[in-house]
């Protein structure tokens, strides 16, 4: 018996050196490099791809590499990261040779895309999506908007800064998310006139809606997604620009705890108008997505709709609805969650001071809150038209013009 204790208790020992060894290991080696090994690849630039390219970059990149100071994809640090991965910055992707990717090839843009690996080899923790499933020309695209002349994209010195990865996110590196490998054939998308097939190939493949819409992004599957914990069912938690936990949405067709009962139309409104069938706006970090055509967002609800169903009931959070009109602009800012966009000074992922010169008059910044895609289609930013009550827009408005201040 004595004998079985010893052997015993030095295998523990040996497991816990071991673990104690790895841990110091991923500390010491950080997020791992791999060889980097870019296709012969040379873009043609035309004006359909870099259109192409622009809408898609407003869909998947602007988001996090648009730094509302320099009006330029310069990059910022990522506001609505969990703390438990430690800060992040995404950067500069402008043609400047120096600090953005203006002296990338080609291939090595495509190559990070696919693979999540830098030119120099570094691979791009989670909080840089990758790209390997997605239809070629898309990526063709996507570069070709990177070297047009569009403004966005116009080289800009503004220096890159490093992200800290915590240890989670070192460790997770080395044992859960690797690259992927660079695709050895050509990939087209399925086509159109097969819905659902169209449908999961936007959800899964080209837009990442599964990645915050499954349970946990520790315990999503990007290989498989079908296999992510909680898949499609929600309750994945992530701060808003305030810091406040916003939980994702089942998505699963679950009647009582997920879109079951939606319609397709009422689906259809919520992702390109960002409204909600109760009337509500869905928030930051779920975007309205008005590049995505009816038929694409008619083809991702026809493949929600084969999901397996998980009853999850996901705590919402919202704030009650109605309630008598306000009249601190302070208040008003926080009620309708201009602050979880513009944060409190005003400026996040659009810049409200700006209206100081682009809607002078009062009526004018009006009618940019009531609906601002009347003037900027494809912005992010919601359409207030029947959710701010008409009483409401003069404290608004007053306090917009003071953070301008
Ligand atoms: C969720 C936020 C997020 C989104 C969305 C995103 N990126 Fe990034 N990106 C980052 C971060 C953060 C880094 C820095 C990675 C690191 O820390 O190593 C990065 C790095 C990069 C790099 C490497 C640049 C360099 O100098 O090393 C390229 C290229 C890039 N992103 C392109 C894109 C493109 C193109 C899109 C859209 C298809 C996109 N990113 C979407 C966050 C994001
Ligand atoms: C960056 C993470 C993120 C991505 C990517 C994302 N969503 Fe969301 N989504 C959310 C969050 C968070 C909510 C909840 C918002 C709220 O409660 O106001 C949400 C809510 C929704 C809702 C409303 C459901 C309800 O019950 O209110 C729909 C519909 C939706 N998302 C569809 C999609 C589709 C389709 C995609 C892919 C094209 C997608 N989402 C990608 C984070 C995301
Ligand atoms: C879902 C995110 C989001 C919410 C919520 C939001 N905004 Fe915005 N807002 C933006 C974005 C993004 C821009 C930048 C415009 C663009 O380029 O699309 C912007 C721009 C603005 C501007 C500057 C317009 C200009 O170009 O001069 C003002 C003013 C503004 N918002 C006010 C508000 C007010 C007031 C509220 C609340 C009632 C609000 N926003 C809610 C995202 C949001």
């Amino acid at each position: 018996m004595k004998t079985f204790f010893k052997i015993l208790g030095g295998l523990v020992l040996l497991v816990l050196l071991a673990a104690g060894g790895f841990a110091a290991f991923v500390a010491i080696d950080g997020v791992p490099r791999y060889a980097a090994k870019p296709p012969d690849l040379k873009v043609e630039v035309t004006p359909e791809r870099v259109a192409r390219g622009r809408l898609i970059s407003n869909m998947l990149c602007s988001e996090c590499h648009m730094d509302v100071k320099t009006g330029r994809l310069t990059g910022h640090r990522l506001p609505d990261l969990p703390a438990e991965f430690g800060p992040a910055y995404s950067k500069n992707l402008t043609q400047d040779r120096t600090v953005g990717i203006g002296s990338w090839t080609d291939g090595e843009i495509a190559f990070m895309l696919r693979t999540g690996i830098r030119r120099d080899g570094q691979y791009a923790p989670p909080w840089m999506p990758k790209l390997p499933r997605m239809k070629d020309e898309d990526i063709l695209s996507i570069i070709a908007f990177l070297r047009s002349d569009d403004s966005l994209v116009q080289a800009d010195a503004t220096a890159d800064r490093e992200s800290e990865p915590t240890f989670l996110v070192k460790f997770l590196t080395h044992v859960a998310f690797k690259p992927f490998d660079y695709p050895s054939a050509p990939i087209q998308a399925p086509d159109t006139a097969d819905k659902i097939a169209y449908g999961r190939y936007l959800a899964l493949d080209a837009f990442d809606c599964f990645a915050c819409h499954s349970g946990d992004f520790k315990k999503m599957n990007d290989r498989v997604p079908e296999k992510s914990f909680r898949f499609f069912g929600g309750g994945n938690s992530m701060p808003d620009l305030t810091g406040r936990p916003i939980n994702t949405a089942n998505l699963t067709p679950d009647p009582e705890t997920g879109i079951g009962k939606w319609t397709e139309e009422q689906f259809v409104k919520a992702v390109r108008e960002g409204v909600r069938p109760d009337g509500r706006l869905l928030r930051y970090p779920m975007a309205r997505l008005p590049e995505f055509t009816e038929g694409e967002a008619e083809a991702i609800f026809a493949y929600l709709k084969t999901v397996p169903p998980i009853r999850n009931e996901v705590a919402r959070n919202f704030d009650p609805m109605g309630g008598p009109a306000l009249t601190d602009g302070k208040a008003l800012f926080a009620k309708y969650g201009c602050v979880v966009c513009h944060a409190n000074k005003g400026v996040g992922i659009g810049d409200v001071t700006k209206a100081k010169v682009d809607f002078p008059a009062d009526s004018s910044l009006q009618a940019w809150i009531r609906n601002p895609s009347a003037f900027k289609p494809l912005t992010k930013m919601p359409s207030f038209q029947g959710v701010i009550r008409e009483e409401e827009y003069a404290p608004l408005i007053a306090y917009v013009r003071d953070l301008a201040k």
